[in-house]
């Protein structure tokens, strides 16, 4: 038996715990490496308690982000006080961005692991246990890892799956920590993500989520993203396309056009914005105007009237004025944005914003719950809409106590009816009862992927 062959007996069926903070590329993340660990012999555990490995992949982007990991591994050592101590293993943006120092400051991280860096965990782990010493790998590396991972199948099983495209940010907004802990902005090659399409549809996926920090700046070859959604809609069983987050400046003409011709690109287009005033954007380093953001909103329009927006605002940068903040109540008014987020902006270490002066935090208050009112206000006005209408729902699954069924629109709105579970996967025609600000309630109206006339 070879030494590799001793150490995989060594972890045979240990059990993992991985547990997510942050945004959609941290769950596929997360994902992947599960993926990964189950060739040295890692099964998932569900109980923190039963986890021989315990794998924290965190979230940078706002508030006490590094705070928040340490108080999470004070709850971890808690419940093994009187037991074995699980591996522990930090993944994500805060381990890129504070690597070495997780090590010194919290002697029960054993191991500290970078986004770019994920190809080798099965390698780290291993090193590890031979060795019994502490490692961090920091190292931007994106080509070896989708390369890596081309080799792994993703093994997802979920009826919306994601599928991350690109990776990495070379923008540079003032306010963000993504360029500085994803790196680069990387495109993977198109045959490998049709590749990793198709193998999640075999799986069950029926809609799909392209991802990226920055997914519409995609660019393999001269690929671009519109080429990627045209491809992908060629898998028969794939009924739905998303994509995720894009930045208006890369809203390019063949991106707008592939809404004429896709059937399956989804209405619904989030586009981060952050806030409706030029002088602000400019500050931010956002590197587009409020007149080039309604210039896609009114192409996007043109073509499909039902297209929805959705977006990203930060209330509160440093400088922002009355007038800044109600040229934001102002575009919101016009765009009318369902399923949006606004956030108090966050000095991030590191950041160009970082040492400048804060606004009132109780003004930021004030206008960031102004906004919410909005955006809920508009929310619930266009799920009211819906009562007493047909619509399409792709269902996920079953609700906790599986008396229901889950589902979602075409816009994203969660739907709840009285499905079973062979609807799961299916486009299912729903007619709308009730509703509140997230929620859709409904009656199944139809059989699965029968058209209504
Ligand atoms: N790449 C996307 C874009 O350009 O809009 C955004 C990616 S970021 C992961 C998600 C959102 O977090 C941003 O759109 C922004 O609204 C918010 N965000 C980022 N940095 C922030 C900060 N320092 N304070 C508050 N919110 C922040
Ligand atoms: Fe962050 Fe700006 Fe890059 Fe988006 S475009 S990830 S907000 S730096
Ligand atoms: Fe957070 Fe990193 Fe995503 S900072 S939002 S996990 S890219």
């Amino acid at each position: 038996m070879n030494m590799q062959q001793n150490l995989n007996n060594l972890i045979l069926k240990k059990k993992i715990f991985i547990k997510t903070f942050g945004c959609q590329m941290n769950e596929y993340d997360s994902n992947r490496i599960f993926d990964s660990v189950k060739k040295i012999g890692y099964q998932k555990s569900e109980k923190l308690e039963e986890a021989d490995c315990y794998l924290l992949n965190t979230c940078h982007i706002r508030d006490k982000a590094k705070e928040k990991v340490y108080s999470e591994i004070g709850r971890v050592k808690k419940s093994f006080r009187n037991k074995k101590k699980p591996l522990v293993i930090i993944a994500g943006c805060v381990a890129q961005a504070e690597n070495q120092e997780m090590l010194k400051r919290e002697p029960y991280i054993d191991l500290v692991i970078g986004p770019q860096a994920y190809h080798k965990i099965n390698e780290t782990i291993l090193d590890h246990i031979e060795k019994r010493k502490k490692i961090e790998q920091t190292d931007f590396d994106a080509v070896s890892k989708f390369k890596y991972f081309s080799k792994i199948k993703n093994e997802s099983g979920k009826v919306s799956s994601f599928l991350t495209i690109q990776e990495g940010c070379d923008k540079f907004c003032h306010f963000c920590v993504v360029p500085y802990t994803r790196g680069p902005e990387y495109s993977r090659p198109f045959n490998q993500i049709i590749e990793e399409a198709n193998y999640l549809s075999d799986n069950g996926a029926k809609e799909i989520i392209l991802l990226g920090q920055n997914v519409n700046a995609y660019n393999y070859n001269s690929k671009r993203l519109s080429d990627l959604i045209l491809e992908t809609e060629k898998i028969k069983d794939i009924k739905r396309i998303r994509y995720t987050t894009s930045h208006p400046k890369d809203m390019t003409d063949d991106l707008i056009e592939v809404y004429k011709v896709s059937k399956k690109l989804m209405p619904l287009v989030h586009l981060p914005v952050q806030s409706g005033s030029d002088r602000i954007l400019k500050l931010m380093n956002r590197k587009h105007k409020i007149d080039r953001y309604l210039k896609v909103y009114d192409e996007l329009k043109k073509i499909n009237q039902s297209i929805e927006f959705s977006s990203d605002f930060i209330i509160g940068y440093p400088g922002e004025t009355e007038e800044d903040f109600k040229s934001t109540v102002d575009l919101i008014k016009k765009v009318n944005f369902i399923n949006s987020y606004s956030f108090i902006f966050s000095p991030r270490p590191g950041t160009k914003a970082e040492g400048l002066d804060l606004i009132d935090k109780k003004i930021s208050m004030k206008r960031l719950e102004f906004i919410q009112n909005l955006l809920s206000e508009n929310q619930t006005q266009m799920n009211k809409k819906l009562e007493n209408r047909t619509i399409d729902v792709l269902v996920e699954n079953l609700t906790e106590d599986k008396s229901k069924a889950f589902g979602r629109t075409e816009y994203m709105t969660s739907v709840i009816f009285n499905g079973k579970r062979e609807h799961i996967g299916k486009i299912v025609k729903v007619k709308i009862t009730n509703s509140n600000r997230t929620t859709l309630f409904g009656e199944l109206l139809s059989n699965p992927d029968q058209k209504v006339a």
